[in-house]
Formats: structure tokens, C-alpha cells, sequence
């Protein structure tokens, strides 16, 4: 029988999950079929439950179950732990585990699509809400050279911050939490936009002379021209949206399921194809798988 996985959410229409697995799919030749699940607020239990009674192998979870999925989970990856939230559920016997791939996905996308080595940067990282908790450990196990956390409420800064300190077994040299209004003098090599600015056409409050010399601009917002983006280009920074890191977080789900890693190049240009057609459609942000 063909093996059944989704993505559950409410909203999940607007999710490309099922397109980038179904390419997958075919481009690894694996047996395997990919929905949607709309679950109601208070009935997420339920309806993992119901799936998995009707043979289901592995869910992606995104808004606003990521935290109720960390919760179900008997076993939770490291990222997942760190991150406190489960994006990607795999179903063995009677036990479920717990993985969270956001942060490979952009870790992947940074070091791998565009050739950006995080190891030994300057990185500033935009927001402190889950986007920014889901990629916090693996950009740090890059070993950048320093991570300053910026956010518009700096309690939350400061607490992301502070939840990172306490769980790492390696010392962190250089990570800091600041306001906007802190970073005038200093430069990055890689600026990554975690807000959800974005999509209410703004952009996080940031000096313009922030941008080292061929520094990385990149927003987890995907196919949208987002004013952060536009702006660092007019700073002449090199730019990306977020769409390789939604590819490459579902390449991670796709090998913790099936145990074979999917070339993402195809995934990536059908999206692109696809977007190209009907932009509006499509936009998002790495937050919903
Ligand atoms: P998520 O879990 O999806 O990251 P969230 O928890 O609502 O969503 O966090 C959204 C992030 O975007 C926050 O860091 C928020 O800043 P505050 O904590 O100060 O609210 C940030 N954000 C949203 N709109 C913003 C804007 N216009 N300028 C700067 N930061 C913004």
C-alpha cells in the first residue's frame, strides 16, 4: 500500500508541502502519497490520532501546532528540543517522534544553494518569535563568530537569548541579544530576517550601514518582495527569500521518513516556475511548512 503522510494546520491550505513531496517522490522514486489536513483549533490530538489509525507514516506540522506537537512527541531530536517545537512527526509502532527541521532548512539553504559559509561570520539574526527559536541551534553549531539576536521587544531578545545560553554544552563566545537602535556601527556577513514584518510590508527598524562588504541579505519570507530585502539591496548586499530553506526543511523530513535524501534542485524550480505564474497565491514564510 502506498504510504501516507501530510501536513497538518489551520489554516494548510496555502501549504506547497504536498508539491515539494510529490516531486520528491517522483525524483526518488519512492511510493508514497502527501495531503493536507485542516485540523480544528482544540482537535489537533484527535486528528493525528485519526491519521495515524488510518495507517498514516509522518506528519509535517506547522501554525499553530508546533508546540502541541512537541508536546505529543514520546521522542524529540535535538533541534526539536532546543527549538521547543516539532515541525515534522514520524509515526514508529506506538511511539512518535519528534523532529524540528526549520533551522537544517536554513542552514542547508545558507551553505549549500548559496555557497554562504556561516563559520567564522558576523551573523545577525532579526526577530525572536519561533522562526528565530526554530534556527537558533543549528546556525550556532556552525560556529559563526558572533550571533547578535535583535528584536523590536528586547525582552525576548534577551530570553532567546538566555534559553540558547543555558542549553549549549559548547561555549558561546559573541551571542548577545540588542534593540534595532544598538547595531548603528556595526557589520554583518549574513542578515537573516526572522520577523514576520515582511508580510505587512515592513521591515525591522536597522541602520543601513549594517552590511559588510559583500554581506548575505536573507528573508525566511518566501515569494514576496519583501522591503527588508529591497533595502538591503539598495545597500548593495546580496539577497534571497526564504523558498530554498521551505525546500530544504522538507528535503530533512523527507530523509527522517524514508531514509533517502532528495536532490531539491527540481523542487526548487517547479516552485519557482509556479510562483512566477501566481505569485500572491504562493507567498508565505518559513514558519508553515
Ligand atoms: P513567529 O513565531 O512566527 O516568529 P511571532 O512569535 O509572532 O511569530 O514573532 C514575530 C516576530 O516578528 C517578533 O520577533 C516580532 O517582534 P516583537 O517581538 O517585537 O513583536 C517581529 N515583528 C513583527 N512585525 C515587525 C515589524 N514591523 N518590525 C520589527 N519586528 C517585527
Amino acid at each position: 500500500m502506498t504510504d501516507q503522510y501530510a501536513v497538518i494546520g489551520n489554516p494548510v491550505e496555502h501549504s506547497l508541502s504536498p508539491e515539494i513531496h510529490a516531486e520528491f517522490a517522483r525524483v526518488t522514486g519512492q511510493d508514497l502519497a502527501y495531503g493536507r489536513i485542516l485540523a480544528p483549533r482544540d482537535g489537533f490530538r484527535q486528528a493525528v490520532q485519526a491519521f495515524r489509525e488510518s495507517g498514516g507514516k509522518g506528519l509535517n506540522v506547522t501554525l499553530p501546532f508546533k508546540h502541541e506537537a512537541w508536546d505529543l512527541a514520546a521522542v524529540r531530536s535535538g533541534f526539536a528540543l532546543a527549538a521547543g517545537a516539532v515541525n515534522t512527526l514520524l509515526f514508529q509502532g506506538d511511539r512518535i517522534a519528534g523532529h524540528n527541521t526549520d533551522g537544517i532548512g536554513l542552514v542547508r539553504d545558507l551553505t549549500r544553494n548559496l555557497r554562504v559559509a556561516v563559520r567564522g561570520k558576523r551573523v545577525l539574526l532579526m526577530g525572536a518569535g519561533g522562526a528565530s527559536y526554530g534556527v537558533m541551534e543549528p546556525l550556532l553549531r556552525e560556529q559563526p563568530q558572533t550571533l547578535v539576536v535583535a528584536n523590536r521587544t528586547l525582552e525576548k531578545a534577551i530570553a532567546l537569548v538566555g534559553h540558547f545560553e543555558k542549553l549549549q554544552q559548547f561555549a558561546l563566545q559573541g551571542i548577545s541579544a540588542r534593540p534595532y537602535d544598538a547595531l548603528a556601527g556595526a557589520q554583518f556577513d549574513i542578515l537573516i530576517n526572522a520577523t514576520s514584518a515582511g508580510l505587512d510590508n515592513a521591515m525591522p527598524p536597522i541602520p543601513g550601514n549594517v552590511f559588510a562588504s559583500g554581506a548575505l541579505a536573507y528573508d525566511m519570507v518566501y515569494a514576496r518582495r519583501t522591503p527588508f530585502l529591497d533595502f538591503a539591496q539598495r545597500q548593495g548586499a546580496r539577497v534571497s527569500d526564504g523558498l530554498g530553506m521551505l525546500v530544504e526543511q522538507a528535503a530533512e523530513s523527507f530523509f527522517i521518513w524514508r531514509g533517502v535524501y532528495p536532490e531539491t534542485r527540481s523542487a526548487m524550480a517547479m516552485l519557482r516556475r509556479r510562483m512566477g505564474r501566481s505569485a500572491p497565491a504562493a507567498e508565505g514564510v518559513n514558519r508553515d511548512s
